[in-house]
């Protein structure tokens, strides 16, 4: 595992090169996406560069890693709606291509074919992550098995509560969501995991050690061959 510490707009200027040169090297890549307000300076550069014709999405593929239950691509609050106000609107790609989870499964049976779907497309050949207070990448909370595929997962109280300032009420956020599992997400040829702010110290600490543990579930990407993480240089000071 690669770290780089960084300034915010530094960060998004990397991971946005990063995506633009794998998508002109194979223009019919398969990207991984997350939502939250991490990726967002990323998807903004990414408009940019297919305004100034840099770069095309006509056969790119995408994968998001997940969705709360039950909200649709109308509610203002599901990651559908995210993707395609915040990124998807705004470039040529194919809507045939792209793919979320639905919020609407009844089943893991149902959810994990998800990952049928992604080995169909070739697997992911480049997935971007934010990095959840308590650890979580995707929506795989503490304590998420290692070996998970896409499934249902209940969200933990911290992420509820985290999550809570793009609702208009605490209790309006689902309990619930549709992820990519920790496996789905190992599977994918290179990650890039970006961290910003200086509220998820914890996590990035136990990033940062040499232990594996179940309990903090980003601690598996050091496990992984290509995964890059850029953390904010704001993050330093009160690490070391
Ligand atoms: C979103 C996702 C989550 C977020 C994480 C960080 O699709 O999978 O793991 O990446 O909760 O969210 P932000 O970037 O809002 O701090």
């Amino acid at each position: 595992m690669k770290v780089n510490f960084l300034s915010k707009g530094e960060i998004e200027k990397e991971v946005s090169n990063i995506i633009i040169d794998e998508i002109k090297n194979n223009p019919s890549c398969v990207l991984g996406l997350a939502t939250g307000s991490s990726p967002l300076g990323v998807y903004q550069r990414l408009i940019d560069a297919y305004r100034s014709n840099m770069v095309s999405f006509k056969d790119v593929t995408t994968f998001n890693l997940d969705e709360y239950m039950g909200l649709d691509e109308y509610d203002i609050n599901s990651y559908h709606y995210y993707m395609n106000h915040n990124l998807f609107n705004h470039i040529d790609i194919n809507k045939d291509n792209i793919h979320i989870p639905n919020g609407f499964v009844k089943t893991d049976e149902e959810a994990v074919l998800y990952d049928d779907e992604i080995l169909k497309a070739g697997g992911i050949d480049v997935l971007l992550l934010g990095l959840g207070k308590n650890g979580h990448i995707g929506f795989n909370e503490p304590y998420t098995s290692f070996s998970s595929l896409s499934h249902i997962t209940c969200l933990s109280e911290q992420t509820i509560n985290d999550n809570a300032r793009f609702f208009d009420d605490v209790k309006k956020v689902p309990s619930r969501a549709n992820t990519m599992g920790l496996k789905s997400i190992m599977n994918a040829k290179k990650i890039i995991l970006i961290v910003l702010g200086c509220n998820k110290i914890d996590a990035v600490n136990e990033l940062l050690n040499d232990e594996i543990s179940v309990k903090w579930p980003c601690t598996i990407l050091k496990k992984h061959l290509n995964c890059t993480v850029f953390i904010e240089n704001v993050i330093i000071d009160s690490i070391f």
